[in-house]
């Protein structure tokens, strides 16, 4: 077999059979192919497709590099989270404690942000103290302990969807949906979990830009789960305006504490709500309906906080900034852009939000850059509301004086206020089940 071949044949648009795939992903993994002749794979996918079948074999051939992990000591059904990616998107943070405090059994495995969208493990190491690199049996003690805990991946968990993630990155060949499918099962399938709840993001903001091509992912991800032995639920949902209204990473975990505490914008709450519900739901612990308000009770109750706070001293955070989060340093700038009319927001979208927050300090352009953990936007009035001339549309928070002119201009450029109401847009769009 010759990697020319196949990189020849999925040109002319022909399915590669397993061996193919098999044959590519090591030889990449391994070293023998080099990384050109991988990008010219990667291309010619993303040109010609790649069909149900074809994702299938690259999810499991994928799924042999790296460590699994083994979850087999906690009992009861264990159900993963996986969010495709959105701006603002904290559900993780919040959906984790909420499940623990009803009973569930929470082992997630996040990452940290590249490019615009933001990273689970970023926001929780701006908790000062919070270590998110343990060992296997450390994350396996404190679900024992505590039902929950939000680690990062292990160096060498996902070994080959990490170099070909990397490689796509580099070669403007993240959308396509056959690899984004494969990239996200191989590594819930590696996660060690009994089933996978997956927020399937639409939007603006999200990789799938239209509620068509997100359902298409779902379904994909929910074939590649059937072929795989795990049950995958889809909740597909909106990406076009940011999910709450803090985006960067201390800026949302205020918004995670305030949420857990009751209270935040209801878009954030709702949708946790029914994440959390579905969490339950899959793990066998009631029906949707009793989920549901278990759930909502957990924010109420304060139980939900509580675990969160048990989960931050688990992971040897300082917990008064979690107590009081006014302690959270700012940052040394921090800028209101007011409407210049009045009117409805007809667009104030989240690729523009995650931008400006990415240009302000909150994202990494490469792998292992810094974060600013104080830098982001927090939204003060979003896509489809009424603003008057004068009032508050963001705030901006930053450490960079360029930064913040650059970001108000990207703002200024891409709001667009106008005399009519635009169509509401509902923020979950299906589920699938
Ligand atoms: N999330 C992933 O894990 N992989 C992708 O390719 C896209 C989103």
């Amino acid at each position: 077999m010759r990697m020319v071949d196949i990189i020849s044949r999925k040109k002319e648009a022909f399915s590669l059979s397993e061996d193919e795939i098999k044959f590519a992903v090591s030889g990449f993994v391994n070293g023998k192919i080099p990384d050109y002749q991988m990008a010219a794979l990667l291309m010619a996918i993303r040109l010609a497709g790649f069909d149900e079948n074809e994702s299938f074999f690259l999810t499991k051939e994928m799924t042999n590099y790296g460590s699994r992990v083994d979850l087999s000591e906690i009992p009861g059904i264990k159900v993963d989270k996986h969010s495709t990616g959105g701006i603002g998107d904290k559900t993780t943070l919040i959906i984790t404690p909420m499940a623990a405090a009803c009973g569930g059994r929470v082992a997630k495995m996040s990452g940290r942000g590249l490019g615009d969208t933001g990273g689970t493990v970023d926001k929780l190491e701006s908790i000062p103290g919070y270590r998110t690199e343990i060992s296997p049996n450390e994350f396996i003690a404190n679900i024992k302990k505590t039902g929950a805990c939000i680690c990062g991946h292990s160096a060498d968990f996902a070994t080959a969807d990490t170099k070909i993630y990397n490689l796509r990155n580099d070669t403007a060949t993240t959308d396509s949906m056959g690899l984004i499918a494969s990239s996200i099962m191989s590594k819930k399938i590696t996660s060690g979990a009994d089933k996978i709840l997956l927020d399937v993001k639409a939007g603006s903001g999200a990789f799938m830009q239209t509620f068509d091509e997100a359902k298409n992912l779902a379904l994909l991800c929910r074939e590649i789960g059937r072929l795989s032995g795990k049950e995958v639920r889809a909740v597909i949902t909106d990406m076009d305006t940011p999910l709450g209204a803090a985006v960067g990473n201390s800026l949302e975990i205020k918004e995670v504490i305030e949420t857990l505490n009751g209270g935040g914008l209801e878009d954030l709450r709702g949708l946790c709500v029914l994440l959390a519900a579905h969490m339950l739901n899959m793990a066998g612990l009631g029906s949707l309906d009793e989920c549901t308000l278990k759930a909502q009770n957990s924010l109420k109750d304060g139980s939900a906080f509580n675990k969160f706070l048990e989960m931050a001293e688990n992971a040897g955070a300082d917990t008064k900034y979690i107590k009081n989060p006014a302690l959270f340093e700012n940052a040394g700038i921090i800028r209101g852009l007011v409407a210049k009319k009045s009117g409805f927001i007809e667009k104030l979208n989240a690729k523009t939000i995650g931008r400006a927050s990415f240009i302000l300090g909150a994202g990494r352009a490469v792998k292992n850059a810094d974060v600013d953990f104080s830098a982001g936007v927090v939204l003060k009035a979003k896509q489809g509301e009424y603003i008057n001339a004068g009032d508050l549309v963001c705030v901006l928070h930053t450490n960079n004086e360029n930064a913040a002119n650059e970001a108000e201009k990207l703002i200024c450029e891409n709001i667009v206020i106008s005399s009519a109401q635009p169509p509401k847009v509902p923020l979950v769009y299906e589920v699938l089940a």
